[in-house]
């Protein structure tokens, strides 16, 4: 899609599906089901249905897709959507079309781990068109203390028959340290095979994450340099400006080290250091995802630094309270808020490159980027002028590409002066609106492309790589160094990053160029 051609709406959508589906649509036309386990929940109101919906409206999803919501409350179709709609955006020109949908989706309750609940959610799933051959995608959007008996009864009781597929999507957490993940992934592989299992770490579906790949082998100029004798630090920024309100009490319990670190930052990180694969096929990337995995020692408490946020006495009413005084945290917690790790990579490409995970809530900015910086020129002729580049992918907000370069200083001098080599979507792409993270994911799953999901065994190496630090932390009861709400963090962290070698000289800050 290219944004000098303005394609109407059904036009894009029309090209995405012939994409997505092949021209000969018609191979897609039996039937589907997908059917949300948690339908009441948080998840489901506010991403899962809205993002079927978003999909449904533009055509996206295969012709003949129901929808079926199972819970334990008693609720209607009606309740669904009346719940729902505040996040599905619906303008006044859904009308007809929103209607369509809500007809195509049914509603039942009962338990999750009474068998009988689960035959009568078959016997509705019989009763729709395509009935036994229909395929059918299981949602999980529920807490993990009720998985191994909705994943059982699922495989019990509700498989399509051989004639249509099925495929089960779950969503983290993945246990809470190798052991119970190892546990859960051993009970999921007894049910299902690999292929039918869909582990989403929806920072796999954000548009720069899937672009590093294109990036990194679909040009000549970065392969060359990717490396350690030219890349002297890689960092890895995940930041939100508000902290746990609502969420303190899953939150309590798992810490950034689990919420974002040990899945969105440790993906992205694959994807940064991996190799080649031989392929684009979803299961050679995730050969080379694993093999950086596996070269990545745990990390050690040395080569951490935690914090947690504390109230802003002269902030707003938000930022006053710290993590302690959310009521949904337990009194004198010292679940870190904040947390800062340096990885290395053991392999030829990357031993000694330091790799920083960063992330925290509650701090000055919503912010998630790749940035590798460069080493410097050597034998400098401009004086000590010239500062190291750095390659920032902006994964958002304002998804974009910059190279932090040096430039002559445009006039009558003869100086280096630092610029940027800038490809910022909002005005190169001005034409694309770019698709959800769940949505491309979903797309995915009912195309059946694994590429963007996470393999058992990635999985497993990733909390190898953390479980011994997430034990000490807790065994130890390290504190976390307190930060002010609204803040960059501790300051230890950004001592720590420049202890092993990122430079910061704070000369520069990228300023959205082509802000109209
Ligand atoms: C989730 C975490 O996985 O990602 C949340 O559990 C976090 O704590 C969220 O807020 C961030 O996602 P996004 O897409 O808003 O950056």
């Amino acid at each position: 899609m290219s944004s000098s051609l303005p394609l109407t709406r059904s036009e894009v959508f029309g090209q995405l599906r012939k994409e997505l589906y092949g021209e000969n649509q018609s191979r897609q036309s039996n039937t589907h089901t997908f059917i949300i386990l948690g339908a009441s929940g948080d998840l489901a109101r506010t991403k899962i249905y809205p993002t079927l919906w978003w999909l449904f409206r533009d055509g996206l999803l295969p012709g003949n897709t129901h929808f079926v919501g199972f819970a334990r409350s008693k609720l209607t179709v009606e309740d669904i959507k009346s719940s729902c709609q505040p996040y599905m955006k619906v303008t006044d020109d859904d009308g007809e079309c929103l209607s369509t949908f809500f007809r195509m989706n049914s509603y039942l309750s009962g338990s999750y781990d009474d068998d009988d609940s689960f035959d009568r959610l078959n016997s509705h799933l019989l009763s729709l068109p395509g009935g036994p051959d229909s395929n059918r995608l299981f949602y999980l959007a529920l807490p993990p203390s009720v998985y191994q008996h909705v994943s059982t009864n699922i495989r019990n009781h509700c498989m399509s028959s051989s004639r249509g597929w099925n495929r089960i999507i779950v969503e983290k957490p993945f246990g809470r340290d190798l052991q119970s993940s190892q546990e859960l992934s051993a009970h999921l592989s007894y049910l299902f095979t690999e292929d039918q299992l869909y582990r989403i770490d929806h920072y796999l579906g954000k548009e720069m994450v899937q672009n590093l790949m294109v990036l990194r082998f679909g040009n000549r100029i970065f392969g060359p340099i990717w490396n350690r004798d030219n890349v002297a630090c890689v960092v890895l920024t995940f930041k939100e400006p508000f902290g746990t309100q609502g969420r303190g009490g899953y939150f309590d319990d798992f810490g950034i080290i689990r919420d974002v670190m040990q899945n969105h930052l440790l993906q992205i990180l694959c994807l940064v250091a991996m190799d080649k694969p031989a392929s684009t096929s979803p299961d050679d990337v995730r050969d080379e995802k694993v093999k950086v995995l596996k070269c990545i020692s745990p990390v050690a408490a040395s080569d951490v630094v935690l914090g947690q946020y504390v109230g802003n006495p002269e902030g707003d009413k938000d930022s006053k309270l710290g993590y302690r005084d959310d009521p949904t945290v337990q009194k004198g917690s010292l679940t870190p808020t904040f947390a800062t790790a340096v990885l290395y990579v053991h392999n030829e490409r990357w031993d000694g490159v330091p790799f920083v995970l960063r992330c925290g809530k509650a701090l000055n900015e919503r912010k998630a980027e790749v940035r590798l910086q460069f080493t410097d020129v050597p034998g400098d002729i401009f004086g000590n002028m010239c500062q190291r580049n750095e390659l920032v992918v902006r994964v958002q907000p304002d998804e974009a590409i910059y190279i932090k370069m040096m430039t002559k200083r445009p006039g009558v001098y003869f100086s280096p002066e630092e610029t940027e080599l800038d490809l910022t979507y909002k005005s190169r792409y001005k034409n694309v609106k770019l698709p959800d993270a769940y949505e491309r994911l979903i797309l995915d799953v009912f195309c059946g492309n694994q590429m963007h999901f996470v393999r058992s065994d990635e999985l497993r190496e990733a909390w190898r790589i953390f479980t011994p630090l997430l034990h000490q932390i807790e065994e130890d009861g390290i504190e976390p160094v307190p930060y002010t709400y609204g803040s960059r963090g501790p300051k230890e962290a950004d001592e720590l990053v420049k202890s092993v070698g990122f430079c910061y000289e704070g000369t520069y800050k990228w300023a959205q160029p082509h802000n109209a």
